[in-house]
């Protein structure tokens, strides 16, 4: 099973991660993919509001990971551009069991790294504000959710 949604302006997008983001369960992994600009951050941004975290939220493109704690679910946010492919020399996969959500951007460049079970979100740009999101969830706790809320 895939869905597919089409948001037309950033605010979409935000309300498309904040439907996802309320049926979040610990150790939630999602896998965002798509080119630079489609909107990875903007739908971290989104699962973010959700959790209820007010800081700003920017890509850790340098950093790699960026840990959000002070909410009742935490976010770990990571960006593995830079990682040419290999997450665990920075024990990132560590962060897959600490009960949070895990964001991952650019995570079609690691996966053999990532856990069977995840979501998968491929992002196409169509136009200057239309996206279309291709969501495929990977085990069972991903299909209730992309039923839930889809
Ligand atoms: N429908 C949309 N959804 C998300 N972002 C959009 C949309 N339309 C335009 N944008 C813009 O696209 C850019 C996406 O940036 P960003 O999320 O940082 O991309 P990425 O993290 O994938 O490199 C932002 O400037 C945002 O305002
Ligand atoms: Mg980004």
């Amino acid at each position: 099973m895939e869905y597919k949604i089409t948001t037309r302006d950033e605010s979409q997008t935000l309300e498309l991660a904040q439907n996802i983001a309320s049926e979040r369960f610990p150790n939630m992994i999602i896998c965002l993919s798509g080119d630079l600009g489609s909107g990875k951050t903007v739908f971290t941004k989104g699962l973010a509001i959700s959790l209820g975290i007010d800081e700003i939220i920017t890509s850790p493109t340098f950093n790699i990971i960026k840990e959000y704690n002070a909410v009742e679910m935490p976010l770990f946010h990571m960006d593995v551009y830079r990682l040419n492919g290999d997450i665990t020399t920075l024990g990132l996969e560590e962060y897959f069991n600490k009960d949070g959500i895990v964001a991952i951007e650019w995570a079609d460049t690691i996966t053999s790294y990532l856990p069977k079970e995840r979501l998968e979100i491929k992002i196409k740009v169509i136009d200057e504000d239309t996206r279309v999101f291709v969501i495929k969830p990977y085990g069972k706790q991903y299909e209730d959710l992309c039923e839930a809320v889809l």
